[in-house]
């Protein structure tokens, strides 16, 4: 029967093939992977893609990007030479490895004599007869990518990579389960869960619904999901007409990509999961994850374990000791703020910590437990999967080791932060430009500081066991409850000291009032004191967590913070020459420093909107804010307004009051918009025009309604209707001369001064899908940086 196949072959074709049909008996060839096919308006591809040495896989692809939305053989690629994909006569689609084996066959049977298949411009690739009916179509089948208008059935799942660059099946899974909820599930080669919804939600809490069983999600292409569960999303950029895609990344995420055509490049606008560490099976078992801003996730192995495969994060951790049968011979080390969630084999409340270990003395298989003092509340822990340390927990695990292992525990440390290094060949981890390797090198050394202070503990826990003393057990997490993070807590007691009884004021905000202090290791510090109660301790304690996660030159470096009953303190570098408002007004800075602070802020702000996984927009920009170190260097500060933000929930409840300070709020806020992170690109416009033209926003009076219209529109309609007036009128001076501040003296380049009003003017727009990103702003001011001097 094979005989009849009928080869269009390569001796009938010079140029590439490039055609959006195939007929019965046309085949396409491996040998010539440039030979495609494409979809009428090429924005689609497909053909031989290559995914290793002499390894081929018929796929679908992007053609600008080459990003792959469908592939047929993903987990069985064929040989480089004589394989081929044919279109039998019998109407089967079939794709032959070296000219033997079939790997993948569509299995469709027509008598039609006119049988194609047609790539279409939706990116779904069709075998249809002369009357349109169609016998397969490639979005029956996704693989990782749902395409817009690609229907996700009962009987359809997304399967992610295995890595970036290894395009076989991986361990997630997006699918409608058993209660037609639509979830990710981690599918690991020992173990497989559910993570999303959050699994101790009930459906409802998720904004989920049970009840109907249809089963069908779909993609819209102006960027609306929504799901039978009644589980919606809108992309950040919702409405705009451009090429998109849903697709579940190797790291467990499902995101939805925008194209954005000038920058020919792909950008998130959503995504399903905001804390990267919460994905199962992220570093496997026996292992933490810890989200390091910047760098993405970390693994590492708990102390006493050993990684099992350097390649490869997700076969986790192994002992390096057997548990010992002979319950005396344990002991429990104690690892704070860390959690592993399910696989518990016991669960008691009201216990005290003591009744909590025998209890996991007694079982064999028991290796550690979670122990939460205010209700007692003991879980035996019979696997170590999914990890995580976040500052923000509140949970404690002790680890149960053996007895005689802790005095072996010196080379275990060294190996332990040896394991930490390898962190550049994670394979899981996304692939982030790192900002600073100082970054890893800090989070090590504060690990091993951790681990060396959790050894102390250790022996204090032992004690505290075998002494039998119930009530101390309260106490002995505090001080070193965030050692394993780059930024420590402080006492009272320490930053009173440090400010000598809160003396030296250096600023006063609606919210805090800023003291100078010295602290013990002699180094200057601004310590902000918040006012009493403004926010629970675990608010408090998550934004604290997000803060000191940021790391950038261009943002405020924050060492570290206190609470204590109704105190709330964050302690910061010092900087030594205030505020960008105190500058302003005392006239110190030349051209050169302005267009060097705009940019800086710019940076420091692009970085919060763009580089972070975990959005963060300011939502306060304004010249008190940006403050300046002793070589005028800038840095953004006061993020107590940020909050994360979740892009795709726009309608966010946490953001649906005002925030910020009048005169540099987007229209957006008074007008009840959805909140994106352009409201700070209006801001930081604003901030620009008023250090270019020495006026500022603020001076007029203050009525609540109108006064926000009269306010946005004093500064920028001025500035516009100069520009404008050259524009109509064409004389040689130029317009710039006319707006910028007359006080300041000496002559810089007024053709860069220029371009920063144009940009500000940009970011000032009414429109915000007009103002440009953080990112382009930077972009546009490093170019006129480098451009002209
Ligand atoms: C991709 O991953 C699979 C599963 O782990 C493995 O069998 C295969 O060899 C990998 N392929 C490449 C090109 O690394
Ligand atoms: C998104 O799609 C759903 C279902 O088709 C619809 O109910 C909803 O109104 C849409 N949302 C918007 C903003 O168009
Ligand atoms: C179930 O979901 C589908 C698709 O979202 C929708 O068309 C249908 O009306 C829903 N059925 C009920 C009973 O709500
Ligand atoms: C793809 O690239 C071509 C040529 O570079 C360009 O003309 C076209 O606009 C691009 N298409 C998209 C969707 O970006
Ligand atoms: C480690 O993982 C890689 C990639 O999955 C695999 O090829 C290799 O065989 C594994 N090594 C061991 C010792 O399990
Ligand atoms: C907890 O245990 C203590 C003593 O064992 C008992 O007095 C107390 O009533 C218990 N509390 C609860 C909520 O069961
Ligand atoms: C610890 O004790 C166990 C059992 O008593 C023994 O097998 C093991 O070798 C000891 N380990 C070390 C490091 O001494
Ligand atoms: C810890 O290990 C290092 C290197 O192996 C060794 O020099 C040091 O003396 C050890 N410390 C203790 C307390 O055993």
């Amino acid at each position: 029967m094979t005989t009849i196949i009928l080869l269009l072959l390569s001796l009938t074709f010079i140029a590439p093939f490039s055609s959006s049909t195939f007929s019965k008996g046309s085949s396409l060839v491996s040998e010539r992977p440039t030979y495609v096919l494409t979809s009428p308006d090429n924005v689609f591809s497909a053909g031989f893609y290559s995914v290793g040495e002499n390894a081929f896989c018929f796929a679908i692809w992007f053609s600008n990007s080459s990003t792959i939305v469908w592939v047929a053989n993903r987990d069985q690629p064929v040989n480089g030479k004589r394989s081929k994909l044919s279109l039998l006569k019998n109407g089967n689609l079939i794709l032959t490895d070296a000219g033997k084996f079939t790997v993948w066959a569509t299995n469709t049977f027509s008598l039609s004599s006119v049988v194609q298949l047609s790539l279409y411009n939706t990116g779904n690739l069709v075998l249809h007869n002369r009357e349109s009916v169609i016998l397969w179509q490639s979005f029956d089948l996704p693989t990782n990518t749902l395409l817009p208008q690609q229907l996700l059935t009962r009987n359809t799942k997304l399967i992610s990579s295995r890595s970036q660059t290894n395009h076989s099946s991986g361990f997630y899974e997006l699918f409608f389960d058993n209660n037609n909820l639509l979830s990710l599930l981690f599918n690991g080669p020992e173990v497989s869960s559910i993570y999303w919804p959050e699994p101790w939600l009930v459906s409802w809490e998720a904004g989920r619904s049970t009840y109907n069983n249809s089963r069908i999600a779909v993609l819209n292409s102006l960027g609306n999901f929504s799901s039978s569960d009644d589980f919606s999303f809108l992309s950040n950029d919702y409405g705009a007409v451009l090429h998109r895609r849903l697709t579940l990344d190797y790291d467990g995420n499902i995101r939805l990509y925008s194209w954005e055509k000038e920058r020919q490049t792909w950008v998130v606008s959503w995504q399903a999961i905001q804390k990267p560490c919460r994905i199962n099976g992220v570093c496997g078992a026996n292992s933490l994850c810890k989200y390091v801003v910047g760098s993405g996730r970390k693994c590492s192995c708990l102390p006493g374990y050993k990684i099992k495969n350097g390649s490869d994060w997700s076969y986790g951790c192994e002992p390096e000791f057997d548990l010992p049968h002979n319950k005396h011979e344990s002991v429990f080390l104690l690892l704070s703020n860390v959690e592993f969630y399910g696989y518990d084999v016991g669960y008691f409340t009201n216990y005290t910590l003591d009744d909590c270990a025998n209890s996991c003395l007694q079982l064999h298989n028991c290796k550690a437990v979670q122990y939460a003092f205010e209700k007692g509340d003991c879980f035996l822990k019979s696997l170590l999967l999914n990890g995580y340390h976040s500052p923000d927990f509140q949970k404690d695990i002790y680890l149960r080791l053996p007895k005689n292992y802790s005095f072996s525990y010196n080379s275990s440390l060294e190996e332990f932060s040896l394991d930490c290094s390898r962190d550049g060949t994670i394979q899981l981890e996304r692939t982030y430009v790192k900002s600073r390797v100082n970054g890893i090198v800090k989070f090590m050394l504060w690990f091993a500081c951790g681990v060396g202070g959790l050894e102390v503990i250790c022996i204090f826990v032992v004690w505290c066991l075998l002494i039998k003393t119930r009530k101390s057990s309260g106490a002995d997490n505090q001080g070193y409850a965030l050692a394993a993070t780059g930024f420590r807590k402080f006492t009272y007691a320490e930053l009173k000291k440090a400010t000598r009884g809160f003396t030296e004021e250096i600023g006063i905000g609606a919210w805090s009032v800023v003291y100078k202090g010295v602290l013990s290791d002699n180094r200057v510090a601004a310590i902000k004191r918040l006012n009493e109660a403004n926010q629970g301790e675990d608010v408090f304690l998550g934004e604290v967590s997000i803060i000191g996660r940021l790391n950038h030159m261009n943002l405020i470096d924050m060492w570290g913070y206190c609470v204590e009953g109704k105190h709330r303190l964050l302690v910061y570098e010092y900087m030594e020459h205030g505020s960008l408002a105190k500058n302003l007004s005392s006239n110190v800075l030349d051209w050169r420093k302005m267009f060097e602070i705009a940019l800086g802020t710019a940076k420091g702000l692009a970085y919060l909107h763009e580089e972070c996984l975990e959005w963060v927009l300011h939502c306060d920009v304004k010249p008190q804010n940006i403050l300046l170190d002793s070589n005028y260097h800038p840095k953004v500060a006061d993020f107590g307004l940020s909050k994360l933000q979740n892009r795709g929930d726009l309608n966010n409840s946490s953001f649906s009051r005002m925030r910020g300070t009048r005169g540099y709020m987007a229209p957006e806020w008074v007008f009840n918009l959805p909140i994106t992170s352009k409201v700070d690109v209006y801001s930081y416009g604003i901030v620009v025009l008023e250090m270019v033209t020495g006026k500022s926003t603020i001076m007029g009076v203050h009525t609540i309604v109108a006064g926000v219209e009269a306010e946005h529109t004093r500064l920028v309609t001025w500035v516009r209707e100069a520009k404008n007036r050259e524009a109509t009128t064409t004389t040689t001076t130029s317009w710039i001369e006319d707006i910028i501040d007359p006080t300041k003296e000496g002559i810089w380049d007024m053709g860069k001064v220029k371009i920063l009003v144009e940009v500000a003017l940009q970011c000032v727009e009414e429109d915000k899908d007009a103002r440009p990103t953080m990112s382009q702003v930077v972009k546009m001011l490093v170019h006129c940086e480098n451009g002209s001097t």
